[in-house]
């Protein structure tokens, strides 16, 4: 797949000189914050998902990593419409949103900032079941990293734990806490189905504050399903009828087994079909409810 035209870095430039400096704070100690997000082509518009949930979850960011001179969310929604009319896409797009500290120096310096904004053309993960390995690295405690919120440095954690997967044979990891309990995946929240209860790890299960979390749990009760947000021990996993992970970039992805251990409700279970199909409709704009959801460019 070819790279698009135009990316951003405080300002619009061509992809190829959208680029930060090796002396950064951002390059060498991950002082950084980003968000992924999706903008789907419906046929003859573009429609950012859930952007004001985005902007408000990178500004909380910028705020945490005490960055001095922080991006607005109306700044940041202006980049990134720019950089999508740039490249004229026609069809559904992933986006990334990074505010950086760009310059070189001591790691408590908290400016200067930059702003870089991607976005590529991009189909869905569609898998109609991920085998998953609890993974034996923990997800680090927010106690040691800020986990709620999305900064780059927190990523070695997962990408420890999904290369490990990859090369022990299955596709993703599922990961515990310092405490022992499930937390979540490398990008993206857990999920399960047992008696008809919808059950995932609470926010102090060392969990981002993930956008399609709440989303999920919205639709679900707007269903009339219960979900009970808490801890989940490990052992809770084997007596699961059905699971499945959500994210922006996952959406709704259907779990097959947890260390080869198959789902009895099969995969997608049929609460996970029915709210994977009810999120593309949403997402699509076929479903018109919660308009709150779109930004049309
Ligand atoms: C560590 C982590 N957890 C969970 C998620 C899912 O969050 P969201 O639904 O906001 O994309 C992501 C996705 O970006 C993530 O990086």
């Amino acid at each position: 797949m070819s790279n698009p035209k135009f990316a951003w870095c405080d300002g619009i430039v061509p992809w190829e000189d959208a680029t930060c400096h090796v002396s950064s704070l951002a390059f060498k100690y991950g002082a950084a914050v980003f968000e992924g997000i999706r903008a789907y082509w419906d046929g003859s518009n573009l429609c950012i998902w859930q952007l004001n949930e985005h902007l408000a979850r990178l500004e909380k960011g910028q705020r945490f990593m005490r960055f001095e001179t922080p991006f607005s969310a109306d700044h940041v929604a202006d980049a990134i419409k720019q950089t999508l009319n740039a490249n004229e896409f026609r069809a559904n797009v992933h986006i990334t949103a990074t505010a950086f500290l760009s310059g070189p120096g001591q790691p408590f310096l908290c400016d200067p900032a930059s702003l870089a904004i991607t976005a590529m053309a991009r189909g869905d993960f569609a898998t109609d079941g991920l085998r998953v390995q609890v993974s034996s690295w923990r997800r680090a405690s927010d106690a040691a990293q800020p986990q709620r919120i999305k900064s780059n440095g927190n990523y070695l954690n997962g990408r420890l734990a999904a290369v490990q997967a990859r090369v022990d044979g299955y596709d993703t990891a599922l990961m515990l806490g310092q405490d022992g309990k499930v937390s979540e995946g490398p990008a993206m929240c857990f999920f399960m189905v047992r008696n008809g209860v919808v059950i995932t790890p609470d926010q102090q299960s060392d969990i981002l504050e993930s956008i399609t979390r709440d989303t999920m749990i919205t639709l679900l009760r707007e269903a009339g399903h219960t979900v009970q947000e808490r801890k989940v021990d490990r052992s809770e996993l084997a007596m699961a009828d059905e699971a499945f992970f959500c994210g922006t970039a996952w959406e709704v992805a259907p779990i097959h087994s947890i260390d080869g251990l198959a789902m009895p409700a099969g995969s997608p279970g049929p609460i996970t079909q029915t709210l994977r199909s009810q999120f593309d409709a949403l997402t699509q704009g076929t479903d018109t409810s919660h308009p709150e959801w779109r930004t049309y460019l």
